[in-house]
């Protein structure tokens, strides 16, 4: 089997290549351990937002040196909708009762904060413990609802970005870079 070397033709530039991205979560990670210290496993909970959470959920928890579990949601996503209305639904709940636990959910991407807000509006109203939230990417230019961030990765610019985790139309999440993807792929 040939492997891939050359950037695939649906990319039009690399924004964070791996070794950015991995290093700034291992700093997001030592930040997080230190903030956790002394916590025990049944008390702190990862909750990843799939899908596109799973790359960065996979290498955060990795990363930490405190005891956690994880747990995973699903939210619709208005990719799937003719417009960004700001509706937002649980299609997957955690299967851990987050009550009294400290949470902390992993997202993707922070883009226009309906997703975020919505979330964080559901588990409170859930009594956590504390509740945090660690973000890879966000988008600042495209706020719509302000968002509390506890950990966040890079800001970056107003283009649909593909890889660690994130896809055009379910392609190009396995793809160990973040990179802005042509105008062509949209069109098409
Ligand atoms: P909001 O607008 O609610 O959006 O903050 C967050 C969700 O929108 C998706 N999203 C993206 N997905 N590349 C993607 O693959 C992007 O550039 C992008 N911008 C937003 C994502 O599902 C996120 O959870
Ligand atoms: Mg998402």
């Amino acid at each position: 089997m040939m492997i891939e070397t050359s950037l695939p033709d649906s990319v039009e530039r690399v924004l964070l290549d791996e070794a950015t991205i991995q290093q700034r979560v291992r700093e997001m990670a030592a930040e997080i351990s230190a903030d956790y210290k002394g916590i025990r496993n049944e008390d702190f909970i990862l909750v990843g937002v799939l899908k596109g959470a799973f790359i960065f959920m996979a290498d955060l928890s990795r990363r930490l040196t405190v005891p956690h579990r994880v747990d995973f949601i699903a939210l619709s996503s208005y990719a799937d909708k003719a417009d960004a209305t700001g509706a937002v639904r649980m299609i997957m709940d955690t299967r851990t009762d987050i009550t009294g636990r400290h949470v902390l959910i992993v997202e993707d991407i922070l883009d226009t904060g309906y997703t975020l807000s919505y979330l964080q509006r559901v588990f409170k109203a859930r009594q956590p413990a504390s509740l945090k939230t660690s973000v890879i990417l966000s988008k600042p230019d495209r706020r719509q609802v302000e968002v509390q961030v506890d950990y966040l990765g890079f800001e970056i610019p107003n283009v649909w970005v593909v890889g660690y985790g994130l896809d055009f139309a379910d392609r190009f999440r396995t793809l160990p870079y973040i990179a802005a993807i042509k105008p062509s792929v949209y069109e098409k």
